[in-house]
């Protein structure tokens, strides 16, 4: 089996929780896109766990994790994760590997991806500053560094050289920064040149070998359906394929060898970093969510744009990433609301838009229609079972499902992995 999960809205899903759920049933876990920029946060035994490259499936000692072709990878973010995660007992010896054709981070990506965001003055993203869309831009630009690259001396010397000459007339001429040395760049690597050779692997033939053999595979994937790179909010996006045919391209699966297709998506929408949000609330209702459900980046710390659920959005996202099933998280979060709202539709210049357009002049623009139903002030935190849930609760549940066309199969009222309810 292989099973993709993605994220529907704009990332912070709480996917990361959700991958931890279902890697319980798998031999394996594959990172497919993204890089540092994800934070999936993992609850286990009251103690907190931030994942930025590390599929999140580490935490269970007998599964094997994959940073497949599809990441950008930062080694400095890398090893910092890997020694954080040893610290705290989980040891990835010979069970964590990388892609030999995943491209590399090097510090020059990370500087010019804080210099570019400042340079773009009011059209900022907001991006992280991981240097993830100067990372994908070089690979692009056929100018990029890959891990076998990066582990060959010879060739990481020739690459980088070819690189820094570009990078260091961009930092002289147009930004008037420092330049930066070729040597320096070398020496500051080589450690991690040295420790990432072990964990280096032609992953496709491994993770093809494995489909083949029977083994259940769990592509992880990050951020969420818009931001990715062609189907979200242009151009306030990652720069990346995070929707689920990113995991075919992000791994070098074919399309028919995916067999399941999960969307996590969250009880209410958020948005961190610059772009349009139809249902976002800048009121007591947002503060509420916000607060609630501590919305705050798990990689940048910034306080989450907060706002009511999205129908649209997520029905387009069960679309296009073919959607067997939703598993939606932090319902708890809402307890206390007297009246939720859903967003059905959107009107823009005297008309409706029942779908998601890619016009970002009507999306940035756009007024959201919405249903209201009835809220619920009954702990639902500690409950297991869907029939227990209170009757509003349910039905929020299932008016969400008519409208997005996809049955809810799970549903998560807390961060802990048994805060889970079944359907
Ligand atoms: P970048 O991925 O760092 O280039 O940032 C581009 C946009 O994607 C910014 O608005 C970021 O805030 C957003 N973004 C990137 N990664 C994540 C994520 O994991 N969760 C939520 N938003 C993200």
């Amino acid at each position: 089996m292989v099973k993709v999960v993605v994220g529907t809205q704009w990332g912070d899903e709480g996917k990361g929780k959700i991958i931890d759920f279902l890697a319980q049933d798998m031999d394996i876990v594959a990172r497919y896109q993204g890089g540092g920029n994800a934070g999936h946060t993992v609850v286990l035994e009251d103690k907190k766990y931030v994942f930025h490259l590390i599929p999140s499936g580490i935490l269970y000692p007998d599964k094997i994790c994959i940073i497949g072709n599809g990441v950008v990878l930062d080694p400095v973010s890398l090893f910092e994760e890997i020694e954080y995660l040893e610290k705290n007992g989980v040891s990835m010896e010979g069970r964590l590997f990388i892609a030999e054709n995943a491209h590399v981070t090097l510090p020059y990506h990370k500087i010019l991806d804080q210099i570019e965001d400042k340079f773009r003055g009011k059209g900022a993203l907001g991006t992280t500053g991981r240097g993830i869309g100067t990372t994908y831009a070089d690979k692009f630009n056929r100018i990029g560094v890959r891990v076998i690259d990066f582990i060959e001396d010879d060739i990481f010397m020739e690459k980088l050289k070819i690189a820094l000459k570009l990078k260091n007339y961009l930092f002289r001429e147009y930004y008037k920064e420092e330049m930066l040395a070729v040597d320096k760049i070398y020496k500051e690597t080589e450690i991690y040149r040295q420790r990432i050779k072990k964990m280096v692997k032609n992953v496709t033939l491994y993770l093809n070998e494995e489909i083949d053999k029977g083994k259940n595979i769990l592509a992880e994937g990050a951020q969420g359906t818009f931001l990715d790179i062609d189907f979200g909010t242009y151009p306030y996006v990652t720069a990346s394929n995070s929707i689920a045919g990113g995991a075919c391209t992000g791994l070098g699966i074919s399309p028919k060898k995916i067999t399941h297709i999960t969307g996590v998506v969250k009880s209410y929408t958020t948005r961190v970093g610059m772009g349009p949000f139809p249902t976002e609330l800048k009121d007591d209702d947002g503060e509420f969510l916000r607060s609630a459900g501590n919305e705050y980046g798990a990689t940048t710390g910034r306080p989450r744009r907060c706002g009511w659920f999205d129908a649209v959005i997520s029905r387009f996202a069960a679309s296009i990433n073919g959607l067997d099933e939703f598993v939606m998280t932090k319902l708890d979060v809402l307890t206390g609301i007297k009246k939720i709202k859903v967003a059905v539709a959107y009107k823009f210049d005297g008309e409706l838009y029942k779908n998601y357009p890619f016009n970002t002049k009507v999306f940035s623009n756009c007024e959201a229609v919405y249903e209201e139903l009835d809220g619920w002030s009954e702990d639902i935190s500690s409950i297991r079972e869907y029939n227990k849930l209170p009757d509003n609760a349910k039905r929020y549940v299932e008016r969400i499902e008519e409208l997005i066309e996809v049955p809810i199969t799970k549903i998560s009222t807390g961060s802990s992995r048994e805060q889970m309810v079944i359907r």
